[in-house]
């Protein structure tokens, strides 16, 4: 079975429902994907490039990755694959010049485009780089190692007002402004510098009674500095109106997001998307006003009983997907359409 481990570490979530809903895109030139691109914009260890790829023998690929272990990953998985396939070290927002220097157009010139959020079992499972809170490493959480700010710098560095926000807004942990003050006092005798440190001071921060629900004590301060560390949340507000940009009419693009503040990016954004942008109170649909996307999944699809058992880490995935219907007009485009105001 594909999504079954592989030699690669990374199982592929919603395998068989991504190629469902983005091969209907990929083939509309040819049944064997001839003509039509697909960006891979979280390419990981390649795993659902590999079926496209597989499955469809005249598609191309270009695929994006902000960590370039990731990528070195997939050049060898994918060799077999030569040309059709486009390696970019990238974060996903920088998608429009990964494409200008692919050779396509940052407007209208991709059939589809894959997002698969958040980090991959390679990453969770190299203990030095500090993301998983079961294992004692450096404060690191940098998802591209040649990028400056870690998790030590953070806590570190940064007032008790940030890092209390940051715990709020990235992790929504209720104790943020109490695991804020402990961190002020606990770096005043010595640096943090180790996943071990953060944990001991979180299991002293949270009082007993909250300890014993909600899952690990340490997930949501993990989760809200990875967040912090790699500017999570902004490069993916960007990345989708870019994205959703960049596909030709017909295209789609498929989001799968792990955590809930991911997950209302993409939902806003795509409910966006779909909106008629003809006035509320005009009786039929203007020309040009209409909807530019349709959606292709009725809210967020799950992981089914059998596949979180195989692969626990769908447990929390979310899968949205929509397809472009219409071209923008110059003047949607430049927002100085009527309704607009
Ligand atoms: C869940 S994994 C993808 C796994 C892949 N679909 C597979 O089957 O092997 C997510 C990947 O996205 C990358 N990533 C996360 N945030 C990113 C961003 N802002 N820009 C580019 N890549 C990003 C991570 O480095 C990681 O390799």
């Amino acid at each position: 079975m594909a999504d079954r481990p592989s030699e690669f570490g990374h199982v592929p979530v919603l395998l068989e429902r991504c190629v469902e809903l983005l091969a209907p895109a990929l083939t509309r030139h040819h049944p064997d994907g001839s003509g039509a691109v697909l960006v891979d914009a979280t390419l990981g260890a390649g795993g659902h490039t590999e079926r496209f790829l597989t499955e469809l023998p005249g598609l191309r690929v270009i695929g994006l990755d902000r960590d370039s272990g990731a990528l070195d990953i997939a050049r060898d998985r994918l060799a077999a694959f030569g040309d059709r396939i486009t390696l970019v070290h990238t974060r996903y927002d920088g998608i429009t010049d990964a494409l200008a220097e692919s050779g396509y157009a940052a407007i209208e010139s991709v059939d589809a485009i894959l997002f698969d959020l958040g980090v991959s079992s390679m990453q969770l499972d190299r203990a030095e780089r500090g993301f998983a809170y079961a294992q004692d490493a450096p404060l690191d959480m940098r998802m591209d190692s040649e990028s400056s700010l870690t998790a030590a710098d953070i806590l570190n560095t940064y007032d008790e007002a940030a890092l209390a926000s940051i715990l709020h807004r990235y992790g929504e942990e209720r104790f943020a402004r109490r695991i804020a003050k402990h961190i002020i006092r606990q770096r005043a005798r010595a640096p943090f510098a180790t996943t071990a440190e953060l944990v001991e001071l979180l299991y002293q921060a949270i009082p007993a009674p909250a300890r014993r629900t909600g899952g690990h004590p340490a997930k949501r301060t993990f989760q809200a500095l990875r967040i912090a560390v790699n500017d999570e949340l902004d490069s993916l507000r960007d990345a989708i109106p870019a994205a959703l940009d960049a596909l030709a009419v017909g295209g789609r693009v498929a989001v799968m997001a792990y955590q809930s503040l991911e997950d209302r990016i993409v939902k806003r954004a795509f409910a966006d998307a779909v909106a008629s942008r003809t006035p509320v109170d005009l009786p039929m649909e203007l020309p040009g006003r209409g909807p530019r996307f349709r959606a292709l999944t009725r809210g967020a699809e799950r992981a089914d009983a059998a596949e979180i058992e195989r692969n626990p880490r769908s447990n929390p995935v979310r899968l949205r997907a929509v397809q472009r219907v219409e071209h923008e007009s110059e003047s949607q485009r430049q927002g100085t359409g009527k309704g607009d105001a």
